[in-house]
């Protein structure tokens, strides 16, 4: 086992169409929707700051201009806030500013996550990085990312965050065929098939938004002709790595038990905001007696 310098840089790819999300997403990218007070790619930046990765880069596409803004200064506001001593409101605002910094590049054509990770190739150089989805969130209480870093500085390889799924929901995400490694509370991945039918697909271990890439990637990435949906793949660069020996080969899967939120399609999406709701200190208790009375009536 090799060792490799520790990862300081994360990837915030958010340029895809969202089309399963139109016409919200007409004019802004999905990941600024709202869960419950924030907008989702917040919730992104502040689990990469947490797991020590501070220099964050985001893939915008042709909306970016509303990701930049919210984590940028908005002087108007502040200081209206700071004139009626709204303090609370005040630091909620300026918290997305603080978060860390945070770099752009536009991924021009919309060809896929691969591709999208492939622009950022000359910000992130010859290290290991982080890759998080912007529609992927994981509860701040459970440890991932952290846990993935640590991997991929033991392995010297790449890291893909797993979890089991129900057969017939694997179709939907990219699919794993694992070994476990004795002693170890990670697993050896064979292969990676993205979104196969239940019958072609290899287990129930499903890929979700959380990756801890070698560099390596990026040449695999340059040489992957696009794939599934005409879109340049990250999960069949993955594969390419799965079956490589030597630096920067091989893939490694942790299975995530967590809490997961997925905000990717309408349904989930709902789901993923009542249940944050419901926790939240200011909202839950009076949201949580409404869904109790509101769901009581609602016929059988
Ligand atoms: P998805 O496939 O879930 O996002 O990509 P999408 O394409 O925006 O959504 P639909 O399927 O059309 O509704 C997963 C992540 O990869 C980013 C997306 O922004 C999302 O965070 N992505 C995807 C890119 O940055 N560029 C792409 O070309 C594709």
């Amino acid at each position: 086992m090799t060792s490799a310098p520790r990862v300081r840089k994360a990837v915030i790819p958010a340029a895809g169409l969202g089309t399963r999300f139109l016409p919200a997403t007409k004019a802004m990218p999905k990941e600024m929707l709202p869960v419950v007070d924030k907008p989702a790619i917040q919730y992104v930046v502040q689990e990469a700051v947490s797991a020590g990765l501070e220099d964050v880069l985001m893939i915008t596409g042709r909306n970016k201009r509303a990701l930049e803004d919210h984590f940028d200064r908005v002087p108007v506001t502040e200081q209206l806030l700071e004139d009626k001593g709204d303090n609370d409101r005040l630091a909620a605002v300026q918290h997305a500013t603080d978060l860390g910094e945070i770099h752009y590049v536009r991924q021009g054509d919309p060809k896929g996550l691969g591709h999208a990770v492939l622009r950022a190739k000359t910000h992130v150089g010859n290290e290991p990085f982080a890759v998080l989805l912007g529609d992927d969130l994981i509860d701040e209480r459970d440890e991932l990312l952290t846990i993935m870093i640590d991997v991929q500085a033991k392995t010297g390889g790449s890291v893909v965050a797993l979890i089991e799924v129900e057969p017939s929901k694997i179709s939907s995400y990219g699919c794993a065929d694992v070994t476990a490694i004795d002693g170890e509370g990670y697993v050896r991945v064979n292969q990676l098939v993205e979104k196969p039918s239940v019958e072609e697909a290899p287990s129930n271990l499903a890929v979700i938004g959380r990756y801890v890439l070698h560099p390596s990637v990026f040449e695999v990435l340059e040489n992957t002709p696009p794939g599934r949906g005409n879109e340049i793949q990250l999960t069949d660069a993955l594969q390419t790595l799965a079956t490589r020996e030597g630096e920067g080969g091989g893939v490694y899967g942790v299975v995530f038990h967590g809490r997961r939120y997925d905000t990717g399609d309408k349904l989930s999406y709902l789901k993923a905001v009542v249940t944050l709701a419901c926790e939240n200190e200011e909202l839950g208790s009076d949201l949580r007696t409404w869904l109790g009375e509101f769901t009581a009536q609602l016929p059988k």
